[in-house]
């Protein structure tokens, strides 16, 4: 059902509440772009057709995205009305619905622009849009109903006098309309508001006025509908994410000791039974396994791959590398770009020197390798299976250390076998 959609998302403003350089869109929410949640969730939709209207710095955007998303510019930005107009021109002759969408809607979830675009179908209205019934609803464009509960219109909050200001339900800035005759209404609204823009929203009450069937649904969790306009709104919504990406690791048997002081990016995988300590950050593309002890105070980089029982411990940063099995790097350490086998020890304060000012360089620790407490390897460079280094020694690059020997000192000289 969801393929038959074109989705358009609005994402041309600049965010002037913002008082940014960056496009609002591109602000981060736990360490992504807020764009992103909403192509995450087209992607889960497995919706394949997505315009996206671009403006204010709309080369930074682009540097995000999908090569098959199609970009169709709003040079002035006339409103929402506007907007999905020229995305439509796009789309010229389409027959079928769109799924719209705005781009500073981060919190929406993927279930309920499914269940949205499954009431549209079914009631066959000619537009359905998802409301949500807030404490606040100061902002927001309100959902005005008649006696029988029917929608009449939706009133910008700049616009809504009167009682209208204390009705709670607001448009959550989600819609289905069917195109052709989306297209056909949006040529007949006019910016008659005091922001002098063409309203999106005016559509309602055009459809209404043609005799169209209009139908919504209630977002089961009233943040979704929270839009983000100012940096008050961009703090309360990573606060939100952030609580809802932890709960999913709890629920899949993650053992997080203080959600407060835990920060967890979207795409992080984590096994079952593995422990966080408080003040922890696990940013995207990383992988934990099972019954693992991560921090406190521990900061985990994309491209990183942990193994099971692995221990990483305080002010322990890893970033782009692989720890294997039963590892443990218990204090003060920094692996970057590191190949670490299994049962190795990483003493305190042991730190891949991986860049050496032009690359990033691999550094191999091999299986039930001790790497001594405040070693340096420079890399690239590889330390043998069962290899020892000692306290304080350098190992320079290119000079391996052979499996089961022992270095000492600075720069690191290979002194003996290692004692059985
Ligand atoms: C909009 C809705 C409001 C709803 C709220 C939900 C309208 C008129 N109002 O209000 O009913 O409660 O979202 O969050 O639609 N944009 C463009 N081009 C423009 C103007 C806006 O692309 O000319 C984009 C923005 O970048 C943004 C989205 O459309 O991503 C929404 O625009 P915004 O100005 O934030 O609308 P709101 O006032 O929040
Ligand atoms: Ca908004």
């Amino acid at each position: 059902m969801n393929k038959n959609f074109k989705v358009i998302i609005l994402a041309a403003g600049k965010g002037v509440r913002m008082n940014s350089e960056l496009p609002k869109v591109m602000q981060p929410i736990c360490g992504k772009p807020m764009l992103e949640f909403v192509l995450d969730n087209v992607k889960v939709l497995k919706l394949k057709d997505i315009t996206l209207v671009l403006g204010f710095r709309a080369d930074l955007v682009r540097a995000i995205l999908d090569k098959d998303i199609k970009i169709v510019m709003q040079k002035k930005l006339l409103g929402t009305g506007d907007a999905v107009k020229i995305a439509l021109a796009k789309l010229k002759g389409f027959k079928g619905s769109c799924l719209i969408l705005n781009g500073d809607n981060p919190l929406v979830n993927a279930k309920s622009m499914h269940n949205l675009m499954k009431a549209h179908i079914q009631s066959g209205a000619s537009a359905t849009f998802l409301t949500a019934n807030v404490d606040n609803p100061h902002g927001f464009g309100r959902v005005v109903r008649d006696n029988y509960s029917r929608v009449t219109k939706i009133s910008e909050d700049i616009d809504a006098g009167g009682l209208q200001r204390q009705i709670n339900e607001i448009n959550a800035g989600v819609y289905c309309f069917k195109a052709p005759e989306l297209l056909k209404a949006l040529n007949k609204i006019k910016p008659k508001n005091k922001k002098k823009e063409f309203y999106l929203t005016d559509i309602i009450e055009t459809f209404l006025n043609e005799g169209f069937k209009i139908e919504t649904v209630t977002a089961e969790d009233k943040f979704e509908a929270l839009g983000i306009n100012t940096r008050c709104d961009l703090a309360l919504a990573n606060e939100i994410m952030r609580t809802r990406i932890l709960n999913e690791h709890m629920e899949r048997g993650v053992t997080i000791i203080s959600p407060e002081m835990t920060f967890i990016y979207p795409h992080v995988s984590i096994g079952r039974d593995t422990i966080i300590y408080p003040f922890t950050v696990i940013e995207s593309d990383v992988i934990i396994g099972k019954n693992c002890s991560i921090g406190p105070f521990c900061h985990l980089r994309p491209g990183t791959k942990v193994e099971d029982s692995v221990v990483l411990g305080n002010f322990v940063e890893v970033s782009r590398s692989k720890i294997g099995k039963d590892t443990l790097a218990k204090h003060f350490s920094f692996l970057g770009d590191a190949q670490v086998g299994k049962k190795v020890n990483i003493g305190a304060g042991v730190v891949t020197a991986n860049f050496d000012g032009e690359n990033k360089n691999i550094t191999k620790i091999d299986d039930e390798a001790l790497i001594g407490s405040d070693t340096i390897l420079v890399a690239p460079v590889r330390i043998g299976k069962k290899a020892i280094t000692g306290a304080g020694c350098v190992v320079t690059k290119h000079k391996d250390v052979p499996s089961g020997k022992v270095a000492l000192g600075v720069p690191a000289r290979i002194v003996k076998k290692k004692n059985k």
